[in-house]
Formats: C-alpha cells, structure tokens, sequence
C-alpha cells in the first residue's frame, strides 16, 4: 500500500455495506420534505396557481410559489442559473419550477404536487436548430475565438483539403445519486447537507442569496454519489431548500427524482462543428480550422468550447477557432463527462482519420508527423509530455502496425479497426489542507474535499504516507465538511494535483517542526519516537497549493509552462451489415497523465470513461420533442447508456506512461480527470468506417445510419 501500487479505497467497506452516509441521509428533527412542482410548457408567464387541493392533502404544511417567496438580489457565478425560479412569473424552460409544495412525510408532498394547478399563458419556445446566434464573451479560460498565422494560405497551399461537420446531441449526467439537499437554519446561521463536487459553491451562492457572510454557512457534503459535472454548479433546488427552511423555519430535505434532474441540472449542450484541415502531399497539416455551436440557455451563458481540440492537439503554421451558441429554451446546460475536448475530440478525431485516408497515410502515422513538440496555438513549452510514447506502447500491445493480417470478418461480424488522440486540459485550482500528527503517532488529514466515487480518500492516504515516510494505515482522512481547510473542487483533473499538492506540502511542514527532535528532511519516519521525544499532543503542518492570486489556472494558464495531459486510443469494433448492430470487441489505451498514484482506481476511471464513449458513440442521447421543447425521455429506460452485456469481459486495456510531473503539481501528477472520455468515440467511428466503409458524422451512431449509408453506397461493397 504506497503510491504506485494498486490500493483498494479506504472507504470501500463503507459503501458496500451502505454505511456510508450521503447528503439525503440526514434527517435533522423536525425535517420538512419539500417537492417541486415543474412548469409543463418551456416559455410563458404563470398566470395563476391553484394550490386548494394540493393544501388540502393529510401533512401537507404549505405550497410556495412565486407570489410568497421573498425576492433574492441577483446572483452570479457559481449560481448556474442565475434566473432563479419562484421569483417571478416567468418561464424559461420545461420543468423549471413553479411551486413548492412542502410536508410532514414525503408521501404528502408527492401527492400533493401532483395536484397543485398551475395556469399558464405560454409564449414560443426556442428549440434546438432554430435558437437565436450569439458569440460567447470572452471568459479568459478557454479561447472563444482566435487566429494564428494565415489559415487561408494554409488552405491554398494545401494538396489535399477535407471540411467535414460532425453533430453531438443533448445527453444527461445521470449520476447514480440524484442531486439532494437538507438546509437547516439556527438563528442566523445556516448549515446545508449537500450532493456537490465542491463544497464552497453552494458556500458562496448561498451567502450572496441570503447577504450573508460566508463564515455563517456550513456545508457538509459526506459521500456524493457520483457527480459527472451535474454538481459542479450551484442550481436552484439548493436555493429553494435553503429559503424553504428559513419560511418554516424548520429543516427542510429536498431529493430531486430522476425525470427532475433533466429539468434541473443541466445536461451537456448539444454540439455542431465543423472542422477544415488542409495537409501537404507528405502529411503535413498547412491550416486547421474548427467552426462550434452549442446550445445553452436563454437564461445564462455556457460555452462548450470544444475548439480548444484544434487549439492544442496538433503543430500547424495556422490554426482558426470560431465558436458560437446558440439560445434555446432548455435548462441551461453545463459541462458534462469529458467537457470541452469530449466533443471536440469526436470531431477533429474523426477528420483526421478522414484526411489520413484522403492522403493514403496511416492514422497513426499522420499524427506523429503532426505531433506537437510545444503547445501549437502560443509556442509554450509542454510541462512534460509523453504522448509519443503512449502511441508506441498502445500501437503495440494492439497490434495496429500488423493489423492488415488481422481478420477482417468474423461470422456475421465485420471487422474494423480504428485509432485516435485522447487529450484534455489540466485544470488546477488552490487547494489547503492539515496534516495533525497524533501523540501516538498516528495522523489525521484534514481537507475539505468532496468524494464523487473517484477515489480521492485513497490518494490523499497514499500521498500522506509517501511525504512522512509511514505507513498508510496509520492516516486517516476527514473531509466534506467547509470547517475543514478549503480544497479545491472535484472537477475535471483537478482534485489530484490540487488537495494532492497541499497535503504533501503540509507533511513536509510537519518533518520541518520534528527536525528538532530527529525527522529527516526525507525517507521513513518513526512518529510515535519523533512524538514521544516532543511530549506534545499534537504537531500540526498546514499546506496550501497555489499560484499567484488566480482563482485557478487552465492549460497552465498564468505559468511558462503548457499543460495538458494525453493519450492514444485503438478500438476494434464488429458491424453487422444486415442489421446495422455495433459491438464493441476491444480497445487499448495509453496515457501520458503525470505520475499516477493509484493504479487502480485510475485504471477504473479510465475503463469506466472508454464506456461512458461507447455510450457516446453508439447509445447515448437526450432526444429534445421539438414542439414542446420538452425531452422526450427523462429516465433511464428510454435513455440507452452501456451495461455490462454491452463491454465484453477483459476487452478493455488500459494503462499509463511512466511519468513526473515537475510542474503541474508538487506530487508529479498532472490528472487524469476525464481524459479517458476523449477521442474515443471517433476512434469507435473509425473503426466502423474500417470494417464497412461507412463514414457516420453523427453520435450516436445506430443500426440505421449503416443500413441508410450501406443502402445507398452498398452495391459496390
Ligand atoms: Mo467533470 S464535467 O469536470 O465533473
């Protein structure tokens, strides 16, 4: 058990035998269940509400609307939406809440919300395809639009020239745990049990809501199961809970239900792009161009930017990003299981498959020609890359180099092969932690991180153990609570590097306070001696990881240094050509992501985001019904994601690079993050068009799209 080695989660044996607790789990006394009544329509203005019936059911304690709850002053980020419902009459969006109806047991208040009528004068909505244009302001994190060098002459001088557009839809987070909350006031200070990937969020949104200070809000997020960016914001039932219980005057639970949270927590926006690439007869990439739109709200502003793709994958003497998006009548939407780069990916992954064909070189091939040596859009150098050697490791254990002698049929199955670049960016944010060493030795961790089921407890141990040179069984970690030092949030690759780094930074403050009594600078130390010698009760170190005043750092935004983390993915798939069915057979992939910690849960985060993109590629979608601008499904029934009949045993392969990072993180690990969601479904893509000839620009790919595309090209194959 140390880093390196696969360690199993220190909080295993909790989940398993459902001891551990999550945020609906609390029911402080007195707790009232509050309920949300959705809006029906996507646009309008209520124009009554007739809560008789609904008042009138046994428990039932009170049903708020618009006209009794107490008007907010406007919020910002990190409210998601900062149209907050029941402040006003208007509707932006299909389930958007228009009442609140609360009671003693849950029961009532379901019962009741079923029957709380709510009279609106609806107005057109906005759907996707037909919503109003606008280009993003620029929020400094991500590049909105920008040019370098001279595309058009790029595209002149180019042999061979391919633009292609490639459509992304809608899709929903799904976490197994739906977003839930318990706010609990007493006297002027409020304390929120929340399901959330950072805990100073709500903090914040709720000290700004009430006018508060921070200082009198607590939050406690115990285990949150699962996230995937569905957490990351602060969304209204967070608000209503907290203004329920100030109204009541009473704890109030709040549990949104699985049709509630594809009206309530946004979903990833769907996603048109275009990308043009020009190459030299040899391969050479001349220009690049990546024009997206995604949808968002009409309330708020998310900008997908899935160019940031064509910003960092590839070397081109010109590279042009356009991104633009587009209004509709949707809950606003927000990142989502591999953002940015997840859709980016399948469309410049996909085109350069396309150009590699075009051209007649390998895939494999073009891209090493094309590889990045400095971070293509500014010049600066990589804070370490290993990219090539994640290739060369994954081509081989594959077998693409031989894959010519590779079957090409396998009863029913046609066979094909297919590759690409995963990447995605290195978010770091500042994060504080504690390490107090125990009279007797023993060491207790304190931060106030957030578990999204990733594993982050196990690593914390690890990297404790590791900077005091002791056993790991003798750490134990507290978080979730923002009376702890303040991590940073569970996002994208963040946790690692950010509470990582602290808490190594707070043990090496601690071997400097034992220095007196004996503790070396490095290596193993004996504690319990070191304590004895120092007859205290505690010796306390404090670490913070930072840089400069900035909120956080993208890409290694604000340092010398370009940072981002890699990979290769190769992916064997079968088609059946009478019936158009994909199966996935297997896949082999390889990462360069800094120093990684523990095996074996990253190895599980990998797995578990390759099939999240045979979802993407071939399942997945959050179908809108265009005269409603309602989705047509809000479960996991009509909603299709991978299950295990659909992932053969062992078919997926995966592994890292050796590798430390100097720069990304005092702990060498520069993230893994979402990264494994990268590239992959357009190496799913390019393994269809290997093994039919079917080129599909469109996720998810289905049975019809091959039958449609073999129909009409089928005779000559
Ligand atoms: Mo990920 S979308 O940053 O939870």
């Amino acid at each position: 058990m140390s880093i390196g080695q696969a360690t199993r989660r220190v909080e295993g044996p909790q989940k398993v035998t459902g001891a551990a607790r999550y945020a609906a789990d609390v029911y402080p006394t007195g707790t009232l269940h509050a309920v949300i009544v959705g809006s029906p329509v996507a646009a309008g203005r209520v124009t009554a509400i007739d809560a008789a019936r609904a008042g009138a059911v046994a428990g039932v304690v009170r049903v708020l609307t618009h006209v009794d709850v107490p008007k907010l002053p406007r919020l910002e980020m990190p409210v998601a939406i900062t149209h907050v419902p029941l402040q006003s009459d208007e509707i932006r969006w299909e389930g958007q809440a228009v009442a609140l109806v609360i009671a003693q047991a849950l029961e009532a208040a379901e019962e009741a919300a079923a029957l709380v009528h709510v009279s609106i004068a609806p107005t057109d909505a906005l759907i996707p395809g037909k919503g109003r244009l606008e280009t993003p302001p620029d929020i400094g994190l991500w590049i909105v639009n920008g040019t370098k060098g001279d595309p058009q002459r790029g595209f002149e001088a180019a042999v061979k020239r391919i633009e292609q557009s490639y459509f992304q839809p809608t899709r929903n987070h799904n976490p197994m745990e739906t977003s839930a909350c318990v706010a609990q006031w007493s006297g002027d200070e409020l304390t929120i049990w929340d399901s959330t990937q950072f805990s100073q969020n709500p903090r914040q949104v709720l000290a700004m809501a009430f006018g508060m200070p921070q200082e009198k809000i607590r939050v406690i997020a115990p285990h949150t199961g699962g996230g995937f960016g569905a957490k990351g914001y602060v969304w209204p039932h967070e608000i209503l809970a907290a203004q329920a219980a100030k109204i009541m005057g009473r704890p109030v639970r709040l549990q949104l239900t699985r049709a509630q949270m594809y009206s309530m927590v946004g979903h990833q926006p769907e996603c048109r792009q275009t990308i043009t690439l020009g190459a030299s007869r040899d391969g050479h990439l001349t220009a690049m161009r990546h024009a997206a739109i995604n949808t968002t709200s009409i309330t708020d502003m998310q900008f997908e930017g899935p160019g940031t793709a064509t910003r960092t994958y590839y070397a081109s003497p010109a590279i042009d990003i356009a991104h633009q998006v587009e209004r509709v009548n949707l809950v606003h939407s927000t990142p989502m299981r591999a953002p940015v780069e997840g859709p980016g990916s399948w469309a410049l992954e996909s085109a350069m498959d396309e150009l590699a064909i075009a051209l007649g070189i390998d895939p494999l091939d073009l891209r090493l020609m094309n590889f990045a040596e400095t971070e293509p859009f500014d010049g600066k150098p990589w804070s370490s890359n290993q990219l090539r050697a994640a290739y060369a490791e994954a081509a081989d254990v594959f077998g693409w180099r031989n894959r010519a002698a590779m079957p090409r049929q396998d009863g029913v199955w046609s066979l094909g092969r297919g590759m690409s670049m995963a990447s995605t960016f290195c978010a770091r944010f500042p994060s504080e932690a504690r390490v107090r060493v125990q009279g007797d030795g023993s060491v207790i961790v304190e931060g106030s991180s957030n578990d999204i089921g990733t594993g982050n407890q196990t690593l914390i141990v690890l990297v404790a153990a590791e900077a005091l040179g002791i056993d790991p069984r003798t750490v134990t970690f507290k978080w979730g609570d923002t009376r702890l030092p303040t991590a940073g949030p569970v996002y994208g690759s963040s946790h690692t590097m950010g509470m990582g780094g602290a808490v190594r930074l707070a043990a090496l403050e601690v071997r400097r306070k034992l220095a007196a009594h004996g503790a070396s600078a490095e290596g193993p130390l004996d504690l319990p001696a070191l304590m004895r010698d120092a007859n205290v009760s505690e010796v306390t170190g404090e670490g913070k990881f930072e840089f400069g005043d900035a909120p956080m750092s993208m890409n290694g935004s604000g340092t010398p240094y370009a940072m981002q983390s890699w990979g290769a993915n190769f992916v064997e798939v079968g088609v059946d050509r009478d019936l158009g069915l994909i199966r996935l057979r297997r896949v082999v992939a390889r990462y360069s992501a800094g120093r990684i910690i523990n095996p074996l849960t990253a190895k599980s985060q990998m797995i578990g985001a390759i099939i999240w993109e045979w979802g993407k590629a071939t399942m997945e979608a959050s179908v809108v019904e265009p005269r409603h601008a309602r989705f047509l499904a809000k479960n996991l029934s009509n909603v299709a994601v991978p299950v295990n009949a659909d992932i053969p045993m062992n078919a997926i392969d995966v592994g890292f690079v050796d590798e430390f990072d100097p720069h990304a993180s005092p702990i060498g690990a520069r993230g893994i993050g979402e990264l494994g969601a990268t590239g992959v479904a357009a190496a799913i893509a390019n393994a269809i068009h290997d093994a039919v000839g079917v080129r599909v620009r469109e996720v998810p790919i289905l049975p019809h799209h091959i039958l449609e595309a073999l129909a009409k090209d089928g005779a000559t194959r």
